[in-house]
């Protein structure tokens, strides 16, 4: 076995050829003959899977932005419009690569399975990448798969677009080993989630004032299939846990005594320890 394989481990039908288990997949002759050029998005999946999109959904659905933040109650449909995306920029980009991280592998599998159901729907019934059991590969070699929420999964990927789906619960060493996955081929990064306390990649980055970030806030508001006798059962219950669920606050975590908005406040940029009096 090539060296090279212990190094890296990105899924491709060249690097992870191995003639014992048959030949590698390739793309169907119609989708190897040149690039398929979709409709914009939010019409292809009203088009292909009678998708009716919210205004908000249609709008992240069809923004071609690089770097996009969803900020999203549960249920808002975060998973579900970030596979049509990934999929229909799969289908226009043969070979191209979109990696899913999550929690855990399987939680990104989820994602991955709507992709795969939707990609069946347009007669794409896609195959899995070797050695990935939650990904999918189009007939154009295009690949979506998860990996496992480790640092050792880090080194040796490649991707087109990276994708962290409950990005608030992704570790911060999980995030900064993956992100170097774009550095060199200008990818996208998508991340969406539901906020979980504040601390994080995925607090900092929504909190920051860097343009390059499309941040998209969007609350159960937004979502009129929610019944409203449903949202008042939640709000009743665990009030400070259904801000976080259904309307996107950053809450301290259980157990925390002081918000980190207190601790701001608290905090005085005059007082400078260079001011304080040498120690004897
Ligand atoms: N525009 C829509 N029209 C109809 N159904 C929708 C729409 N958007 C989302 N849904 C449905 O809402 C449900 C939740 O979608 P999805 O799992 O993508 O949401 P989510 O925000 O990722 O949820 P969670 O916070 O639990 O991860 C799914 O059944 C999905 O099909
Ligand atoms: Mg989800």
């Amino acid at each position: 076995m090539p060296s090279f394989w212990t190094i890296n481990d990105e899924p491709s039908g060249e690097l992870l050829y191995n003639s014992a288990w048959g030949a590698p997949a390739r793309p169907d002759a119609a989708e190897t003959a040149g690039p398929v050029k979709l409709p914009k998005l939010s019409q292809w999946a009203e088009e292909q899977f009678n998708f009716k999109p919210t205004t908000i959904q249609k709008r992240v659905l069809d923004t071609g932005t690089k770097r996009l933040i969803l900020c999203c109650n549960r249920q808002w449909g975060k998973s579900t419009v970030i596979a049509l995306k990934a999929l229909h920029h799969a289908i226009q980009h043969p070979n191209s690569s979109i990696v899913v991280i999550s929690r855990t592998e399987r939680q990104g599998g989820l994602l991955i399975q709507k992709a795969i159901d939707f990609a069946t729907l347009t007669g794409r019934p896609p195959k899995r990448v070797r050695g990935y059991e939650h990904s999918l590969q189009l007939p154009n070699g295009a690949r979506i798969y998860a990996i496992a929420h480790s640092t050792q999964s880090g080194p040796g990927r490649t991707a087109d677009v990276l994708i962290f789906d409950e990005a608030a619960i992704v570790h911060d060493t999980v995030f900064s080993l993956a992100l170097p996955f774009v550095a060199r081929t200008g990818g996208a990064v998508w991340l969406l989630s539901t906020p979980r306390g504040q601390t994080g990649f995925f607090y900092n980055l929504w909190h920051d004032k860097d343009p390059q970030w499309t941040r998209v806030l969007s609350t159960v508001d937004d979502c009129p299939d929610i019944p409203k006798e449903f949202i008042e059962l939640h709000r009743k219950g665990a009030p400070q846990l259904f801000r976080q669920e259904f309307y996107c606050e950053f809450t301290p975590a259980p157990g925390r005594l002081i918000s980190r908005e207190r601790l701001q406040q608290m905090y005085d940029p005059s007082l400078n320890s260079r001011m304080l009096p040498p120690l004897k």
